[in-house]
């Protein structure tokens, strides 16, 4: 089971979108998947049409009891995708794991538990876009963090300073420290103007100040309708937009490189969905 915590010091970068998408492409492409909602404000819970109008629990058992057991798991329509709903409304959650000396592992811990282990391939955590106790546990549950990073200007800035803050605060010998696992930045939202391409091309020499601890992927998800309007429709990306005209790859394109990229032994799978297209067509 690979765990990856999508992560970011800024909000609306982007990483709903990404979490979704990249849990329904593995989905598709055959692969156990458990998406977990750790933001409070409940957007990945809602991304895709659950197969329960009403989840019988959610998030905060998951944390209160350091344990993730049957009821805590919701399934999405789509075929071996499951989600943990964000079911703290009120934001408590972050307010009671400041007062426990595990907040660090809680949910670190609760994904050992046998609903989860051995019962899924890949564990996709959301996260809120900002710093909290909620945000370093999703961070310390992780093999990968994934970091969603738009090319503007004052945005490369913020990441690189937080995300600078977000390791040194979590890693072996701080406080609540444990070997994070690494960290990929993805640079999200591209548009094709030739300044978002020189600060991209910035945000990669930045990574050298950030001691080699972060790592940039080589796909980039451009800026496209698709992603908005897939979520608007409730339906994964790879399926919304298959072929495009022009030069800027398919949502279905990128997302499937973007899962190569993360799981190099994925490398050639497709998803089924679009190997039963190929088939029809
Ligand atoms: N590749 C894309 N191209 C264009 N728009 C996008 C793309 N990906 C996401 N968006 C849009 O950007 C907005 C923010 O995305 P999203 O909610 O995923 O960000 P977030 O980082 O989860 O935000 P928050 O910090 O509030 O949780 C949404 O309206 C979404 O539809
Ligand atoms: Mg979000």
């Amino acid at each position: 089971m690979i765990k990856f915590t999508v992560i970011s010091t800024k909000g609306g970068v982007g990483k709903t979108t990404l979490t979704a998408n990249l849990g329904a492409l593995l989905a598709d492409m055959g692969l156990r998947v458990l998406l977990i909602d750790a933001d409070v404000q409940p957007s990945l819970s809602k991304y895709f049409p659950l197969a329960t109008s009403k989840p019988s629990a959610g998030l905060t058992e998951v944390i209160v009891r350091g344990e993730v057991t049957v009821p805590c798991i919701t399934a999405t329509i789509y075929q071996n995708l499951d989600i943990v709903v964000s079911d703290d409304p009120e934001g408590n959650l972050p307010h009671w794991l400041l007062n426990r000396i595990d907040r660090g592992f809680r949910l670190r811990f609760a994904l050992q538990s046998p609903a989860v282990a051995g019962a899924y391939d890949c564990v996709l955590i959301d996260t809120q876009g900002a710093i909290g106790p909620l945000q370093d546990a999703a961070v310390l549950a992780a093999d990968i963090l994934v970091s969603p990073i738009t090319p503007e200007i004052l945005s490369a800035r913020e990441f690189k300073d937080g995300t600078m803050e977000l390791l040194d605060r979590l890693e072996p010998g701080s406080a609540l420290g444990a070997t994070l696992g690494p960290m990929k930045a993805v640079i999200y939202r591209q548009d094709r103007t030739a300044d978002a391409r020189v600060i991209a091309s910035g945000i990669r020499d930045d990574f050298i100040k950030l001691k080699g601890r972060v790592s940039v992927l080589d796909t980039v998800v451009p800026h496209a309708k698709a992603y908005k309007e897939a979520a608007t429709l409730r339906i994964p990306v790879h399926r919304h937009e298959r072929k495009r005209e022009g030069v800027a790859p398919s949502a279905c394109t990128v997302m499937h490189q973007l899962a190569w990229e993360l799981i190099p032994s994925l490398q050639g799978v497709y998803a089924e969905s679009i190997r039963m297209q190929e088939r029809i067509a």
